[in-house]
Order: C-alpha cells, then sequence, then structure tokens
C-alpha cells in the first residue's frame, strides 16, 4: 500500500484534470477527506473519456449521479473507466463510500460540453 506522499509523486497524478489522450480525453483526479483534487472537470460530449482516480488517504467512492459510472477508490490502488456522455451538462460527482466525519461534503462537478 502506497503512502499519502507516493500518491502526489507519483508520474500517473502528477497532472491532474482533463488532458487529451489517444481517441479522447483523460480525467485525472486524487481523492482525499473529503474532496477531489481536482473538483470540477470539464469534458467533450461524445467523446469517450477515461477516468484515473486513487485516493490518498481512505477508501472513496466516484459515482457520477444519472448515470451508471460509479467506482471505489482506494489507496495503493489506482481505478480506470472509460465512458462517453452523450448529454451535455452538469452532473454531479458524490462519494458513496462512507470515509468519516465530511463524507457527505465530498462531491465533485462535471461539465459535459456540447457542440460550439
Ligand atoms: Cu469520501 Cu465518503
Amino acid at each position: 500500500m502506497e503512502s499519502t506522499a507516493t500518491v502526489w509523486s507519483d508520474p500517473r497524478f502528477a497532472q491532474r484534470g482533463v488532458t487529451a489522450t489517444a481517441g479522447g480525453v483523460t480525467a485525472t483526479a486524487v481523492g482525499m477527506t473529503f474532496a477531489f483534487n481536482p473538483a470540477e472537470f470539464r469534458v467533450p460530449a461524445g467523446t469517450p473519456v477515461t477516468f484515473r482516480l486513487t485516493s490518498a488517504d481512505v477508501t472513496h467512492g466516484f459515482q457520477i449521479v444519472g448515470t451508471n459510472a460509479n467506482t471505489m477508490v482506494v489507496p495503493g490502488y489506482v481505478s480506470q473507466f472509460t465512458t462517453t456522455f452523450a448529454t451535455p451538462g452538469e452532473y454531479l460527482i458524490v462519494c458513496n463510500e462512507y470515509c468519516g466525519t465530511g463524507h457527505h461534503l465530498m462531491f465533485a462537478k462535471l461539465i459535459v460540453e456540447g457542440a460550439p
């Protein structure tokens, strides 16, 4: 199991946020009590989005409300999945694993942008 310090120096998480990758975009984030870093993602509709997640401390969840995107975020492991959002709009991302006293405050925002 990796310590908190190695999460922040791990090259897979050095660049957090949304970056363009082959065939789509990758959204990289670290969960920690009681926030996601970053707390906002902006991705294009109709494009494969790969989420790459880990935790800096305890087990968290990452559920994109109103979609079937949902994974645990576990310290020492990388959780990764790819999905495509057909519908532009704002989506709430919540932690759905109880992680401590601030669990209910742990959320992020996903903005899916349509064609300009
Ligand atoms: Cu993080 Cu609940």
